[in-house]
């Protein structure tokens, strides 16, 4: 092949995917060549979140950190920082003090900004970008009772962009969720954005997570969601693109993430390869989803995949254990799937 994805979109938008502590380090065969070819911007999956950078208070891990911006320096790609502030992957000693007590508004936000100092200090100038906040907001666009909004209200959002941008004043800042397609959560978000640039405070764009399945959401729900952060005043990017293709439990089935279903024919029916009919709706999502986002790209400025083979995708854990999904655009062995890449020379 001549000519790699980042390639097909080059006047677009960047390719970016979401990289792990074995394929920065060279220890996935036939990684490094895969990233070169074909992407152009790099997210880390896990290894910036909290919990893996700052595990103890006194203890910073930048194993992976070092190894993550080296890449990207020598794959001259877009490099993302993923993410200064969750309330996931945050350690619970993050929110107490020595004794255990849980910390007042002034002493949680300082500790929140002496993370982000450190931790984008170390990296200025070399990521290009960071998620400063993540899924701060429910579905019906209220804030997110997390311990962050809980002990801080939402003054931690906004202390974290500032803080952000006076570590490193060049890069771009963005606020990342799931589910902004639905027009109850974007409205909170947008609203929240819109008062923070109000403020002064730095907001590039706001992070579409790409989280979705073969029929949900419509073309005309992401459309829209575009359209209305672009109309807002801020970018898009595309953050975290994968299509889940297995059938999802309901909630009550889904609830023990501990049941494994691996052994379900009804919800892990292609353990052994993926079905002809399902592997073309894969290749039709794809070409529709990136026909969208080309048609829209004055407003997409970066288009990333959550992962780069479905061997590696977290969706063959959620929203239940041990199944064999299909979501990514190379297959198990690192071999990208024709039948998508075909339809996206057409885009
Ligand atoms: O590293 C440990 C391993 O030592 C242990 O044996 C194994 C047992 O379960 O767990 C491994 O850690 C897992 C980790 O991924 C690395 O694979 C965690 O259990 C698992 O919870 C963790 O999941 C990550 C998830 O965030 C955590 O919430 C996924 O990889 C990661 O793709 C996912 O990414 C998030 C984005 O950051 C934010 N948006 C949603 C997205 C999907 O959930």
């Amino acid at each position: 092949r001549e000519i790699g994805i980042k390639d097909l979109f080059k006047d677009s938008f960047h390719i970016g995917v979401a990289v792990n502590a074995q394929q920065v380090s060279g220890k996935e065969p036939k990684a490094l060549a895969v990233l070169a070819e074909h992407f152009n911007s790099l997210s880390p999956e896990n290894g910036l979140k909290w919990e893996k950078v700052h595990p103890k208070p006194e203890e910073y891990d930048f194993e992976f950190g070092d190894a993550y911006v080296a890449l990207g320096e020598k794959m001259k790609a877009f490099t993302i920082g993923h993410c200064l502030v969750w309330h996931q992957q945050t350690p619970n000693w993050v929110f107490e003090d020595e004794s255990g007590k849980m910390l007042n508004k002034e002493d949680l936000i300082s500790k929140m900004e002496d993370h982000i100092a450190v931790v984008a200090g170390r990296y200025k100038g070399k990521i290009d970008g960071w998620d400063v906040v993540n899924e701060a907001f429910n579905e019906d666009g209220s804030f997110r009772e997390s311990k962050w909004y809980n002990v801080a209200g939402k003054d931690f959002i906004k202390a974290a962009f500032r803080k952000a941008h006076e570590v490193d004043p060049n890069a771009e800042l963005y606020y990342n969720d799931y589910n902004v397609w639905k027009a109850s959560k974007r409205k909170g978000i947008l609203e929240l954005a819109k008062e923070m640039k109000s403020e002064g405070i730095r907001v590039d764009a706001i992070g579409m997570q790409g989280h979705y399945m073969l029929g949900s959401p419509t073309l005309e729900e992401i459309e829209q969601g575009i359209i209305e952060i672009a109309e807002a005043g801020f970018k898009v990017v595309i953050t975290e693109l994968d299509v889940d293709v297995l059938p999802r439990p309901n909630n009550a089935q889904g609830a023990d993430l501990n049941i494994n279903f691996a052994n379900s024919p009804e919800y892990n029916p292609f353990v052994n390869g993926i079905s002809a009919e399902a592997e073309a709706k894969l290749a039709q999502r794809y070409a529709d989803l990136f026909q969208l986002f080309h048609k829209h790209k004055d407003k997409i400025s970066r288009v990333t995949l959550w992962g780069l083979h479905d061997g590696r995708s977290w969706l063959n854990n959620f929203p239940v254990r041990g199944r064999t999904n299909y979501p990514l655009l190379f297959d198990r062995d690192l071999k990208l799937k024709e039948g998508i890449f075909e339809k996206l020379r057409e885009v």
